[in-house]
């Protein structure tokens, strides 16, 4: 038995702090769903470690970009989605597909801003990476390659799946009182299933015991510590695939509306460390797609968006299903988020250190990379 995580880690506003720089302002970030942004200057706001972030849609072209005008600061787009042109409504900066100003109204007269000076006038822009619908961004000036954070056979495996989503979405968002660490150690939990969620879930999925592996490897200190090796060490944090064993899939109307992904009976489940969960409880007819946001220390912002597989044709009843997929997520989600919150109500700077078992291995492998990251001086 080795113990793990201090409590100082769900707690400390400064840890949250070197956080959102070491770890969330260095790797790749699930955005968002490109299937809202469907035509030219759609467009999805969001704050991501702290930075307001514009996705938008330039003539089939999407791009990313700091929300912030160069002028006086205003956002350049406001709300969750919508369609309007890169325009600050302020005083009327407009800008192109690059980030550059395209236009300042009366420039040469009260402005008188040189050309030079127009020239040098271009957001910050984001390295942005879509697999099927699945927006993936990094907030760094230099992003490290996206197959150095997630194997290949992953990324083909979501990709895969992504592209069966339907372009009919609906999405919420709960507030958890709680760390963001917390959400992902239950969901690479399966054991928590029987017991949490005995009368919900369990009763339709059955988590078969996984042998866990490189236990030994999760007690030993990390070799490597250079960036290449913090980075290298990341790749098994994420993973996915075919999880659990489900009943035989119960026949309702709406299945034989879409195309189903893949022919598999079973509850598949895809984690993409550090901040995207996506789930298919019923062999490949629906997902949820699961959005992590840290907001601070004890809170936890879940954006979820819930989408069938592609539909064959549409059909009157399609946002009702998406709204029934809801209802039935949040039954199982909010036994996790309750569990969460008495976890994270009970943490004090002198609490007990957990201690994990084998079965917990890739959790063990996350806190051993997470805390040394946290530890040294220099940054990933
Ligand atoms: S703040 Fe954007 S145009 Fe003035
Ligand atoms: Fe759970």
């Amino acid at each position: 038995m080795q113990s793990r995580m201090h409590p100082k880690y769900y707690l400390s506003q400064d840890i949250f702090d070197r956080e959102q720089v070491k770890i969330f302002r260095k790797v790749w970030l699930f955005a968002g769903l490109a299937s809202l942004l469907p035509e030219n200057n759609s467009f999805i706001t969001r704050k991501i470690a702290g930075i307001p972030v514009v996705i938008q849609n330039f003539k089939g072209e999407i791009k990313a970009f700091e929300n912030v005008c160069l002028h006086r600061s205003a956002p350049l787009q406001q709300g969750f989605y919508g369609r309007r042109a890169l325009v600050c409504p302020y005083h009327a900066w407009s800008y192109d597909a690059t980030g550059m100003v395209k236009s300042i109204p009366d420039c040469d007269t009260i402005y008188r801003f040189s050309n030079e000076e127009k020239q040098s006038l271009k957001l910050r822009e984001f390295a942005l990476k879509q697999l099927g619908s699945l927006l993936f961004i990094n907030l760094s000036s230099e992003p490290m390659p996206f197959e150095e954070q997630f194997n290949p056979g992953f990324v083909a495996l979501m990709k895969n799946a992504a592209n069966a989503f339907d372009t009919e979405v609906m999405v919420t968002t709960w507030h958890g009182k709680f760390n963001w660490k917390l959400v992902y150690e239950n969901l690479r939990d399966f054991n928590h299933v029987k017991f949490l969620h005995a009368k919900s879930l369990a009763a339709v999925a059955d988590f078969p015991f996984h042998a866990a592996n490189q236990v030994d490897l999760a007690l030993t200190p990390l070799s490597d510590t250079s960036v290449a090796g913090l980075r290298k060490a990341m790749r098994p944090f994420s993973f996915g695939g075919p999880e659990g064993e489900v009943d035989p899939i119960r026949h309702v109307p709406w299945l034989d509306m879409v195309e189903r992904w893949g022919t598999q009976d079973a509850y598949f489940n895809w984690l993409a460390y550090p901040n995207l969960h996506i789930a298919c409880g019923n062999g490949g007819y629906s997902f949820t797609i699961e959005h992590h946001i840290p907001v601070a220390p004890d809170r936890t912002d879940i954006e979820i968006y819930f989408v069938t597989a592609k539909k064959k044709k549409p059909y009157a009843a399609s946002s009702q299903v998406l709204l029934s997929n809801l209802h039935y997520s949040k039954k199982i989600l909010d036994e996790d988020i309750g569990m969460l919150e008495q976890i994270q109500s009970v943490l004090h700077d002198d609490a007990p250190i957990p201690n994990q078992g084998a079965y917990e291995s890739t959790n063990r492998q996350i806190e051993r990379w997470y805390t040394t990251l946290m530890e040294i001086e220099h940054e990933i």
